[in-house]
């Protein structure tokens, strides 16, 4: 058995005493794609703001390929392989779709202060690679201000696939989006297991559904359930959440 690249041991991150996450724990292989749920407020972009070093961890341990990140800065956990689409887009919108993926695509961040930099050998090919594999090709010279909003948000995922990072962390990447975006983005995100291992929050269930992936849910900082979206759906609990309801009242 080989060592999760991902290991979240009882964490805690507390905001002025709350705590949004309270004794979390979670194991990601390398390679797997898992959906993290959970209502409004559960903590699932905190578990991101922690794992990624913009969190307080008030106790407990966040180990990647094996060592300890938990008190690393933003810098160094990216610097070793993890990157995170936030909620937001990410995405500059005054540059050409190309450019973005470009920008993204260099380990080199000088590029951000002088876009005459040299290009790297193999950058224009990796560009057009993920251009088509984000399905943005006829787009590539669109500035991406004026993207729909379904492609701003296929952008910025290629955008984090083209950092090449191990660890992608994707926040709500469906919002927004129609059922054709949403199935659209489930293969695209398929299709990123194996080379790339890859968290993805979302509320959608007919996205999960797509993914058909393990998921994991949470419920008021902590781990309520994690299974296949089978046993999820059929899970009383889950529902209970979801319907506002607490663990007790699931429970009668
Ligand atoms: N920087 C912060 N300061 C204070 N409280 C915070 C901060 N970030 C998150 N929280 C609180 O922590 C809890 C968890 O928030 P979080 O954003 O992680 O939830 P979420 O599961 O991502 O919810 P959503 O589905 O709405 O995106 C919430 O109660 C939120 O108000
Ligand atoms: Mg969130």
């Amino acid at each position: 058995m080989t060592a999760p690249l991902l290991q979240v041991d009882d964490l805690v991150v507390s905001y002025n005493g709350f705590r949004a996450i309270d004794g979390m724990s979670l194991a990601l292989d390398a390679g797997e794609i898992r959906v993290l749920i959970g209502p409004n407020g559960a903590g699932k972009s905190t578990i991101c703001d922690a794992i990624i070093g913009r969190a307080p961890v008030t106790s407990g341990r966040i180990m990647f390929k094996g060592e300890d990140i938990t008190r690393l800065s933003e810098h160094a956990i990216v610097g070793r392989g993890v990157c995170r689409k936030f909620q937001a887009p990410g995405i500059l919108p005054t540059l050409t779709v190309a450019e973005n993926l470009a920008i993204a695509a260099r380990r080199d961040r000088r590029w951000w202060r002088n876009l005459r930099l040299a290009v790297p050998p193999g950058e224009a090919e990796r560009v057009d690679a993920m251009l088509e594999r984000i399905g943005l090709a006829d787009r590539r010279d669109v500035v991406a201000g004026e993207l729909a909003h379904g492609e701003k948000q296929w952008l910025e995922i290629g955008m984090v696939v083209c950092t090449d990072a191990e660890l992608l962390l994707l926040d709500e990447p469906t919002a927004g989006m129609g059922p054709a975006e949403t199935a659209r983005t489930a293969d695209l995100v398929r299709s990123l297991a194996g080379r790339h291992t890859v968290m993805v929050i979302d509320h959608d269930m007919a996205f999960v559904e797509q993914l058909a992936a393990r998921v994991t849910v949470m419920h008021q900082g902590k781990l309520l359930k994690d299974g296949s979206v089978a046993e999820i759906r059929a899970d009383a609990e889950v529902a209970a959440v979801y319907l506002g309801r607490t663990k007790h009242d699931a429970a009668a």
